[in-house]
């Protein structure tokens, strides 16, 4: 039996719709700034990305472009200075930065309030916490995929594949809070095929391509492919797909699954932001 294929594009763009209707009831359209470091041509299609999605939600864009040698302090003074502008209400500093630039000191002067991208310390620690506040899009857009495709979370067995910060330790958070039993996997992990074996809900978010088999899935259980490999045949995922849709209930492809998920939650997280200001100014 083949799996039901889980259509990001359609989740992704029931959520840009939501995002557009609740940002024309503000009295001021939220603004996100993005900061891209240097010329990484797949960056800087990702930052477009961002900027054109957000034009169309009505949320207002700033670009800032630094050179690939700018110092350390002249990136931590950028962001300090968009922390304290009232017109900004998210702050995004794409990763990776070039070599030799740290990202730490540079996310550690996003204020929470502003952390579109949910990576600083107290967003972690919030949401570690079980109380999340600004979330990563990508695990954010994850929850919102398995909501549509109707997996049921409360005790079931999940496991992550890659403990990322950005996907791999949120997800296993957000996935607690669901109420899952959650394991986590890695590249050290003795028998990766015996623990994806027992997972219901299985988010596979480690950088390898192919590397879940058929083998390694339930049957019946719901895949998340978080992947995005480019290989000289095309962008593949972490989970052979080909094999994977034979034994699973439900599964995203790459690309259209997951890839889209991301920059709609950056929006709803603007909105979030934005909206949060508004909300404490007029009381
Ligand atoms: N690079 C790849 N994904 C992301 C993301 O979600 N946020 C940021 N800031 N950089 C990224």
């Amino acid at each position: 039996m083949s799996a039901k294929v889980i259509d990001g594009k359609a989740v992704a763009a029931e959520v840009r719709a939501r995002v557009a209707a609740e940002v024309k009831e503000l009295e001021t359209p939220p603004g996100l700034a993005t900061v891209l470091v240097g010329d990484d041509p797949a960056s800087a299609i990702y930052v477009r990305r961002k900027h054109e999605a957000s034009e169309e939600v009505g949320i207002r864009s700033i670009d800032h472009r630094l050179p690939a040698d700018v110092s350390q302090d002249e990136l931590n003074d950028l962001v300090e200075t968009l922390a304290g502008d009232d017109g900004i209400n998210g702050i995004l500093v794409q990763l990776p930065l070039p070599d030799g630039l740290d990202p730490a000191p540079v996310i550690e002067r996003i204020p929470a309030s502003k952390d579109v991208d949910g990576l600083t310390p107290v967003s972690i620690g919030l949401l570690a916490r079980g109380t999340p506040a600004l979330v990563p899009c990508t695990p954010a857009g994850i929850m919102e995929l398995l909501a549509s495709a109707g997996a049921e979370l409360e005790g079931a067995e999940a496991v992550v594949v890659g403990r990322s910060n950005l996907v791999g330790r949120p997800m296993v958070s957000l996935l607690l809070g669901a109420n899952a039993t959650v394991t986590i996997c890695h590249s050290r992990t003795k028998d990766l095929g015996e623990v994806c074996r027992r997972a219901e809900v299985l988010i596979a978010a480690a950088g390898s391509a192919r590397l879940i088999t058929g083998e390694m899935i339930r049957p019946g259980a719901t895949v998340i492919d978080v992947g995005t490999n480019r290989l000289e045949e095309g962008l593949v995922g972490d989970v052979d797909f080909e094999a994977a849709k034979e034994v699973a209930g439900a599964i995203t492809p790459v690309p259209g699954g997951v890839g889209p998920m991301t920059i709609a939650m950056l929006l709803s997280n603007t909105l979030a932001a934005g909206r949060s200001v508004q909300t404490t100014a007029k009381t």
